[in-house]
C-alpha cells in the first residue's frame, strides 16, 4: 500500500467530507425554502441521480486512473494531439479562490458556535443587528476567527493525505452524522417535523419553472464538489483495487441524505416556532439563533450541536479545495508539501481578506467594483462562470477526448453494458449542455 493514499473507507469519507458542506447544511434548505420545497427537493433528486452522480463517477475515473496531481491526469490520459487538454487541470485555481471567501463564512460559523453557547440573540430583530454588525462593522472578530479557520484547514494539508485530510475526516464526518441524528431525533417529535415532512415531499407542481431546474443543475455541482478537479485529486491519492462506482454511488448517497435530513431539521425547528420558510440565507445565521434562544437552555444545547455540525462540514469541505493546488506544486513543482501548503494558504488568506473587507461598512466603497462587491464578485465568477466550465471540461473530456476503454475497463465490470452507454450518453451530451445552460443563466446572458 502507498504511505500517503487513501483506505477507501478513508477515501469515501474524505469526499463525502468535501460534498458535504455549506452547500447542503445551509443553502439547501434556504433555496428549498425560496423555491416552494416540494417541487425543488424532486428536481434537486434528479439532476444529482442522472447528471451529478455521472459527473462525479467521471472525476474519481480520472484521478484513480492517473494516481497523480491534476494537471498531470489530465496530460497522461489524453492522446498525444490532445496534450493541451493538461490546461483543464488548472482548474484548481477555481478551488483557491472558493477558498478565499468559504473560510470568510467558516469564520463566522466559527464565531457562532461560541454565540451559541453564550450568548443567543433574544429576537429575530437582534439576531439581524448581530449578523449585520459581524459582517459590516466587527473587523476585529471576522479576521480573528478567518484567520483560525485558514490555520485549521492549511495545518490540516500541510500533514499530507493520510495524517491530515483522512484523520481529520475520520473525527469529523462520524461525529457531524451523530450530531444530526441527535437533531434530527429531536426533530421528529416536534409539532412542525409533519409540516417540514410535506413541505418537502409534496410536490405543488405549479411551482415548477425552468428556474428551479437551472438551479437544481448548479447546486448538484456545488453540492458534490465537482468542476474543480478536487474529487479527482481525492481519487488520485485513492488505492488501487476499490469500486469506485459503489464508492460514488456511496458518497452521493451520504451527501443527499445529509443535505434532506438538515432540510427536515430545520424546517422542522421554523415550523414549530411559526416561522416562515421563504428567509432566504439569513436562515441560518438569523431565523434560527432566534428561534434556539427562545427555547431555553435546550435551544441553547441544539444551538451549539447545530453550529458545531456545520462547522465540521465547512472545514473539510474547505481543506478540499486546497488540496488540488498544493498537490500540484509537490508533483510537479517538487516543492515540499510544507512550504507548498503555507505558500499558497498565505497568498489566499489576503486574497480572502478582500473579500471579508468588501462587507464592511468601512472598505465596501473601495472593494466594490460595478454591481457587487468583492464577496460577491469571488462567488459569481467561481459559481458562474469558472466551476460551470471546469465541469463541462470534464464532460467533454471522458465523453469525448478521453480513450474509451478507459472508462469502459473501469466501469463495464461494475454497472454492465447498458447503463455505461447509459453513463456515456450522460457525458457527452446531457452534462454538457446542462451545465452550459446553468452558466448562461447565471451570467445573466439568459434568464429562466
Ligand atoms: N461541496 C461543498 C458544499 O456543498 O458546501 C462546497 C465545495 C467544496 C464546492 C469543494 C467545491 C469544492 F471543490
Amino acid at each position: 500500500m502507498h504511505t500517503n493514499r487513501f483506505t477507501r473507507i478513508g477515501f469515501i469519507l474524505a469526499a463525502a467530507g468535501s460534498a458535504v458542506g455549506l452547500g447542503n447544511i445551509w443553502k439547501f434548505p434556504y433555496i428549498t425554502g425560496e423555491n416552494g420545497g416540494g417541487v425543488f427537493v424532486l428536481i434537486y433528486l434528479a439532476t444529482v441521480v442522472f447528471i451529478g452522480m455521472s459527473v462525479f463517477i467521471g472525476e474519481v475515473l480520472l484521478g484513480s486512473n492517473a494516481h497523480k496531481d491534476a494537471v498531470s491526469t489530465f496530460e497522461t490520459l489524453s492522446p498525444k494531439k490532445y496534450k493541451y487538454w493538461k490546461y483543464s487541470g488548472f482548474t484548481f485555481l477555481t478551488g483557491v479562490l472558493i477558498l478565499s471567501f468559504y473560510a470568510v463564512v467558516v469564520g463566522w460559523i466559527f464565531h457562532y458556535v461560541v454565540v451559541a453557547a453564550t450568548a443567543l440573540p433574544s429576537s429575530v430583530q437582534e439576531a439581524e443587528n448581530h449578523f449585520m454588525n459581524l459582517l459590516q462593522k466587527d473587523i476585529g472578530t471576522q479576521i480573528f476567527y478567518y484567520t483560525l479557520a485558514f490555520f485549521v484547514i492549511a495545518y490540516t494539508i500541510s500533514r499530507g493525505v493520510k495524517k491530515g485530510i483522512e484523520t481529520l475526516n475520520n473525527i469529523l464526518m462520524p461525529t457531524l452524522i451523530v450530531i444530526l441524528a441527535i437533531l434530527l431525533i429531536y426533530s421528529v417529535q416536534l409539532e412542525g417535523f409533519s409540516k417540514a415532512l410535506s413541505f418537502m415531499f409534496s410536490p405543488d407542481f405549479d411551482k415548477f419553472d425552468s428556474s428551479s431546474l437551472i438551479l437544481a443543475v448548479g447546486h448538484a455541482f456545488f453540492t458534490l464538489s465537482l468542476g474543480m478537479v478536487t474529487i479527482v485529486t481525492y481519487a488520485a491519492s485513492l488505492d488501487k483495487g476499490v469500486n469506485i462506482v459503489k464508492a460514488s454511488i456511496t458518497i452521493v448517497i451520504m451527501d443527499t441524505l445529509i443535505a434532506i435530513v438538515s432540510g427536515l431539521i430545520i424546517f422542522s425547528i421554523l415550523f414549530s416556532a411559526g416561522q416562515e420558510p421563504g428567509k432566504g440565507a439569513g436562515l441560518v445565521f438569523i431565523t434560527l439563533p432566534a428561534v434556539f434562544f427562545e427555547m431555553g437552555s435546550m435551544g441553547i444545547f441544539l444551538a451549539v450541536a447545530f453550529f458545531t455540525a456545520l462547522a465540521f462540514a465547512a472545514v473539510t469541505s474547505a481543506v478540499s479545495v486546497l488540496e488540488p493546488t498544493v498537490m500540484y506544486l509537490v508533483e510537479r513543482k517538487k516543492m515540499k508539501r510544507k512550504k507548498a501548503t503555507y505558500s499558497v494558504a498565505l497568498i489566499f488568506y489576503v486574497v480572502g481578506l478582500f473579500a471579508l473587507l468588501s462587507n464592511t461598512t468601512e472598505f465596501s466603497s473601495f472593494l466594490t467594483f460595478g454591481s457587487k462587491n468583492v464577496f460577491d464578485w469571488f462567488d459569481f465568477i467561481s459559481a458562474a462562470i469558472l466551476m460551470p466550465l471546469g465541469g463541462i471540461l470534464v464532460a467533454i473530456f471522458v465523453g469525448y477526448i478521453m480513450d474509451k476503454e478507459v472508462s469502459r475497463k473501469a466501469l463495464v465490470p461494475h454497472i454492465g453494458e447498458n447503463l455505461y452507454q447509459v453513463w456515456l450518453f450522460i457525458m457527452r451530451f446531457v452534462a454538457p449542455l446542462a451545465i452550459f445552460l446553468v452558466m448562461l443563466n447565471e451570467m445573466g446572458v439568459i434568464q429562466f
